[in-house]
């Protein structure tokens, strides 16, 4: 009885002082949570996304059913623009410049690299190539790779191109197409390459659309498609209610203006996402509706989320990083992307875990 007593002031204590720990907890979730509404510094930024990363979903088909209403009727002279730099040019009909039509007659892939890259920036073509862009055979499956470009905008823009035709024709590897190439006009891009697969690609399963500064474990991610959905399928880093950045200083700012929620929707980060290719004709379809926002993997989220497909978290949440991956020949052996500091750190990484031996 005594004992029992005793026992039970003892589990009191322990109780009380399980819920102190749980008010300490709580009160110090409630401080992140409120920073990460609250704070509109720079710092929220990776922040928001990375919190982002793990709750529940908030954004609804409405909220883009919702916006596309709130474009005002195009029944005056002049559709409303949002204002420059805000505004991209699509949907509009842009001609391919540079193409390799026969590339995937050719190489029959299973899945292709496709990575948009400044016109200039051929020291970032060059180390990708010289690295997890010459891995062309995982097992029986064949890998594809191509460069998008758009026109070059500098005041050398006819020497830049002459060199871009010679580039073409040494690696036949350049698509280019006729919008000029700039940061506001990545979404254009994007678009280009989703209306350029289902033509000239049709029989191939998967695309990896891949910014050219990352690094990409080519055999992880073929042997992550071969078990995964033939389609409706696009994974990556998904972002879930990522709040929309406000701040005009901020490199993703989005005037209320031009979007009005306060979320993202859910979407796959741009430096590195994989789909199924039955996803571009609908994705296209949907863009002719959604109205467009120039940040490109935002704009296929509110696709997306038009089309009603959800997308589908990797099989293993360290297998895509924003963050650049401290080298480890064990971890880089098992993910499939992550962002480097530097193009030679890219081609070391690469190199490393390409010399024989065990990968742990
Ligand atoms: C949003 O619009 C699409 C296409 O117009 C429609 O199919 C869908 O039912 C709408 N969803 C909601 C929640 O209003
Ligand atoms: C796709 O496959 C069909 C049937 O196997 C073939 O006739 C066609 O040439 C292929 N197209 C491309 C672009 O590879
Ligand atoms: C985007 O490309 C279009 C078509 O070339 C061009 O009219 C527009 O000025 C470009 N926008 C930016 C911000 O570069």
């Amino acid at each position: 009885m005594m004992k029992d007593c005793e026992k039970q002031s003892h589990d009191q204590s322990s109780i009380g002082r399980r819920s102190l720990r749980s008010i300490f907890i709580f009160t110090i979730l409630l401080f992140l949570f409120l920073c990460y509404y609250i704070v509109p510094s720079e710092l929220s930024e990776y922040w928001s996304v990375t919190v982002g990363l793990f709750l529940p979903e908030k954004f609804t088909t409405k909220m883009v059913n919702d916006s596309l209403n709130t474009v005002p009727a195009v029944t005056s002279v002049e559709p409303w623009k949002p204002p420059e730099p805000y505004y991209v040019a699509y949907p509009h009909k842009y001609n391919l410049v540079l193409n390799e039509p026969e590339k995937c007659q050719k190489e029959n892939p299973f899945v292709l690299l496709m990575v948009p890259v400044a016109p200039s920036n051929t020291a970032a073509r060059d180390t990708v190539r010289s690295t997890w862009g010459s891995e062309r055979l995982v097992g029986d499956k064949t890998v594809s790779i191509l460069f998008l470009l758009g026109l070059p905008t500098s005041e050398e823009r006819e020497m830049l191109q002459q060199n871009l035709l010679q580039e073409s024709e040494k690696y036949h590897d350049l698509i280019q197409s006729d919008f000029w190439d700039s940061y506001y006009n990545l979404t254009i891009k994007t678009m280009v390459m989703l209306e350029w697969l289902p033509v000239y690609c049709p029989n191939a399963s998967y695309a990896m659309k891949i910014d050219s500064d990352m690094f990409l474990n080519v055999k992880t991610l073929v042997s992550m498609l071969l078990s995964a959905p033939k389609q409706n399928y696009m994974t990556g880093l998904v972002a879930r209610n990522a709040v929309v950045l406000r701040n005009p200083n901020s490199k993703w700012y989005l005037p209320k203006t031009v979007y009005e929620p306060p979320f993202y929707p859910p979407y796959a980060l741009g430096l590195g996402y994989v789909f199924s290719l039955d996803l571009p004709e609908k994705l296209i379809k949907a863009a002719q509706l959604v109205k467009p926002v120039y940040i490109e993997d935002v704009f296929l989220g509110l696709c997306m989320t038009h089309l009603g497909i959800a997308l589908t978290n990797p099989p293993d949440g360290s297998l895509f990083n924003v963050f650049p991956v401290a080298y480890n020949r064990c971890r880089y052996s098992k993910l499939i992307a992550t962002t480097t500091r530097s193009l030679r750190d890219q081609v070391e990484f690469w190199k490393d875990l390409q010399r024989p031996g065990p990968y742990c």
